[in-house]
């Protein structure tokens, strides 16, 4: 088993080096995948080396509006998917059509995205944000109102740290929606000297009834910065695996058992290799969704360096 995972592993490098590819995994992946890519990271950091990268190929690791927010910031790279079934509900709880009739209704707003959202809803927005930046933009905004696209709990966590009035869409994350208040009481009981952190797409409930908030980047950086040694993580599963790696002085518990997300476990180094091999599943967007797009993702970009 252990051979066959560094077979699998020295294929990866070998063929990263003939397609010239630069393999980028999401905090969530599975820790082979974390593993096998030159960068691990939240959503933010991901797609700023996706801007940045000289290399002519990205593997992409992670869910379908990632790799398409790499498409659109790196159109003369070819991106690739590995798992193409990989997708984001949240992302698919919003829709051009029912944005377009909301926007109608607030015609003032602002309309602010999270990048969990597909490539054409980001085309019909003023500006995006991610987990790890959407207060400081939301803040830097010259608006009274702010209509926030598609995650209500990131939404309704902005909104207890900003004046601007926020409109909400009724979208959630089916994983940390799933994390209740009675979770938290139950893990604090079990590790009464532990701190709590969540991901702010938790209900607000659960971010309240927790110790800090922070995007999966947040709680990697707060990990290794706390002096607390004991730590209940609020957030999906594979981001457990960095944090022991990282913080090996340190103890983590996992909120709860529900926190995972399957599509964010599609991915496994066979579908790596083979994406590499045939340079497929590429995820390419219209230059008419593209150009848009990109604009809302680069405002967000100058405003959270
Ligand atoms: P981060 O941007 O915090 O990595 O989160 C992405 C995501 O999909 C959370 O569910
Ligand atoms: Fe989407 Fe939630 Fe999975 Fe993140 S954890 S990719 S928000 S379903």
């Amino acid at each position: 088993m252990q051979d066959t995972r560094q077979e699998l592993m020295s294929r990866v490098q070998e063929l990263k080096k003939e397609r010239n590819a630069v393999i980028l995994a999401h905090n969530y992946q599975i820790d082979e995948v974390q593993d096998c890519a030159d960068y691990v990271g939240d959503s933010y950091g991901l797609s700023r080396i996706a801007a940045e990268t000289e290399a002519a190929v990205i593997v992409f690791c992670g869910v379908h509006f990632m790799a398409e927010g790499a498409a659109i910031l790196a159109p003369e790279k070819t991106v690739l998917l590995p798992e193409l079934l990989a997708g984001c509900p949240m992302a698919d709880m919003v829709t051009v059509e029912a944005l377009r009739a909301k926007k109608k209704l607030h015609p003032g707003a602002v309309v602010v995205t999270y990048v969990n959202s597909s490539a054409a809803v980001k085309a019909e927005s003023d500006i995006c944000v991610t987990s790890a930046n959407a207060v400081e933009v939301v803040n830097s905004l010259d608006a009274e109102e702010i209509l926030f696209v598609p995650d209500r709990n990131l939404g309704s966590f902005v909104a207890d740290r900003t004046d601007k009035r926020i409109v909400l869409w009724d979208g959630y994350c089916l994983t940390h929606h799933r994390v209740s208040t009675e979770d938290v009481r139950t893990a604090r009981a079990l590790h009464p000297d532990a701190v709590v952190v969540v991901h702010p797409e938790c209900r607000p409930e659960v971010v309240k009834a927790s110790d800090f908030a922070f995007s999966t980047g947040g709680i990697l950086k707060f990990a290794r910065e706390t002096s607390f040694k004991k730590i209940i993580v609020g957030t999906e599963m594979g981001l457990i695996y960095r944090l022991r790696k990282e913080n090996p002085d340190k103890e983590f518990y996992l909120l709860s058992q529900g926190l995972i997300c399957p599509n964010m476990k599609y991915t496994t180094l066979d579908k790596v290799i083979k994406a590499l091999e045939t340079l497929s599943p590429v995820i390419t967007v219209p230059e008419e969704v593209r150009i848009p797009a990109r604009r809302a993702l680069e405002r967000m970009l100058a405003v959270a360096c």
